[in-house]
């Protein structure tokens, strides 16, 4: 969190000075580079081979949910084209690719039986990698709950942290041969904030009495989600995946100061601190202190686990101030929309200074060994013109993005990796199918892929070509 704007790292225009050519070499020769998928936003096929309702397909099915009432039965249907799909990932010149596992679709009931049709599915997957010489990251979990879970409370349930710790087990035992990276949870900030307090995502769950019993839920899987790869693969590297924004206040005075801090304890501090055994971030927010209520004797040792790395997930930088009328944050966001600064057609704030500046605040904790971009990217609004889609202003996102990595590994900061969010144009949550993220541009309805102006970009950054 800033309360002051670290000026050596702009240049004369006020952009990010990253001295340098910005080429693959640049990064080292070990870095690695992978595009990003969720399986709920690609794979489609929500019925077929055994699988049951997640949570987002029942939340899809209510009106009014999701934009334009858009549902992802289809989504790229990558279930039926993941070959294909594979191609492109190699097209375009990376080198590993992460994709999440579907819970429903391996244990249709959320633990018991297992649905051999689901572990054929991954297994598949995984060997196309293999055999193309990508390297397979698996995502345990990425927000797509089984329903059948929902039903007993889902992450509101403490029981889910067996569930969960079984779901782990079946897919090290089934794919943990040939997989080495894992990711346990994907941003589980959003699945409290969003999925059980403000509604906006499935379950849809509304009410801040839900948001600390689900927050301690999630915080106690992630560590026991990486115990039980770690028994079973004791050779995996094993991470969690977690948003970060860099905060700043919207003026210096006290009040303000104070926002920001309460807004970084919630956006960027609360599921890496318990893991590395520093507690609950209430210092800097105190009604966290209230999830003691759901602590048990023996808790704080089980929040910890010794990640291999973290991946961080940034999107956007943001600014906020101290509000009365929003009773347990007393803050707001002041929207990028409103400051005239550039941003996505989502509203988010283009900052790659911000990206600079997490990295170098999560580079501060002693026990971080390493950090990864698990997740960066833009939506924008792109047009299919001829059989090209011109996308410059993702270009231009990439590479200021890309430049802020560089510059954050030049001063020090141990990453290793980046992930570009995502391949495929998709079900992009509660804004349907009208975001699109994609490398490569889809058209749902013939579901015919054209790889962007972005997307040729980055293969020729990645294959060293001259640009
Ligand atoms: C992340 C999420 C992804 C994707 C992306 C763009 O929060 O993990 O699934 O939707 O945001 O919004």
């Amino acid at each position: 969190m800033a309360t002051t704007i670290d000026h050596q790292i702009r240049n004369s225009e006020n952009k990010l000075d990253y001295n340098g050519p910005l080429t693959r070499d640049a990064f080292g020769s070990d870095f690695k580079w992978g595009v990003a998928t969720a399986a709920y936003q690609i794979e489609g096929a929500v019925h077929e081979d055994g699988r049951t309702d997640c949570v987002w397909d029942v939340f899809a099915r209510k009106k009014g949910r999701i934009r334009n009432n858009d549902d992802a039965r289809h989504a790229c249907d990558f279930y039926h084209r993941y070959e294909q799909d594979l191609d492109l990932v190699k097209e375009l010149g990376f080198e590993q690719f992460r994709f999440s596992l579907s819970w429903s679709r391996i244990l249709p009931g959320g633990y018991g039986k297992v649905n051999q049709a689901g572990i054929d599915f991954y297994n598949k997957l995984i060997d196309k990698c293999i055999v193309l010489g990508i390297e397979p990251w698996i995502t345990l979990y990425h927000w797509d709950l089984p329903q059948a879970l929902e039903k007993s409370g889902g992450w509101k349930n403490r029981r889910i942290v067996e569930w969960f710790a079984e779901y782990a087990a079946v897919c090290a035992h089934a794919f943990g041969d040939r997989v080495k990276h894992w990711i346990v949870l994907n941003e589980p900030m959003a699945v409290a904030g969003l999925g059980y307090t403000t509604g906006e995502h499935a379950p849809g769950n509304k009410g801040i009495h839900n948001f600390l019993p689900v927050v301690h839920h999630l915080a106690l899987s992630q560590a026991e989600g990486g115990r039980v790869l770690r028994k079973i693969l004791p050779e995996a590297r094993i991470g969690n995946a977690i948003s970060c924004s860099y905060v700043y206040p919207n003026s210096q005075s006290a009040a303000d100061v104070r926002a920001a801090r309460r807004a970084d304890a919630l956006m960027n501090r609360l599921f890496i601190e318990p893991a590395l055994g520093l507690g609950y971030p209430k210092d800097a927010f105190p009604f966290l202190a209230n999830i003691k209520r759901f602590m048990r004797e023996g808790d704080r040792e089980r929040l910890k686990f010794d990640f291999d790395f973290w991946g961080l997930q940034n999107y956007f930088s943001v600014v906020v101030q101290h509000s009365y009328l929003a009773p347990v944050m007393w803050l707001k966001e002041v929207p990028a929309t409103l400051r005239n600064v550039p941003t996505t057609s989502l509203g988010w704030e283009i900052n790659p200074i911000g990206m600079y500046e997490i990295l170098k605040q999560f580079q501060r904790y002693k026990g971080v060994r390493e950090l990864v971009i698990s997740e960066n990217g833009a939506a924008f609004k792109d047009i299919l013109k001829g059989e090209k889609v011109e996308d410059p202003r993702r270009q231009a996102y990439y590479q200021d993005y890309l430049a802020a990595v560089l510059r954050a590994r030049n001063d020090g900061v141990n990453i290793t990796g980046y992930f570009a969010w995502t391949l495929l144009d998709n079900f992009e949550w509660a804004h349907g199918y009208s975001a699109r993220f994609g490398l490569v541009f889809v058209d749902f309805k013939t579901q015919e892929r054209t790889v962007k102006a972005s997307g040729r970009w980055f293969a020729g950054f990645l294959k060293k070509e001259e640009m």
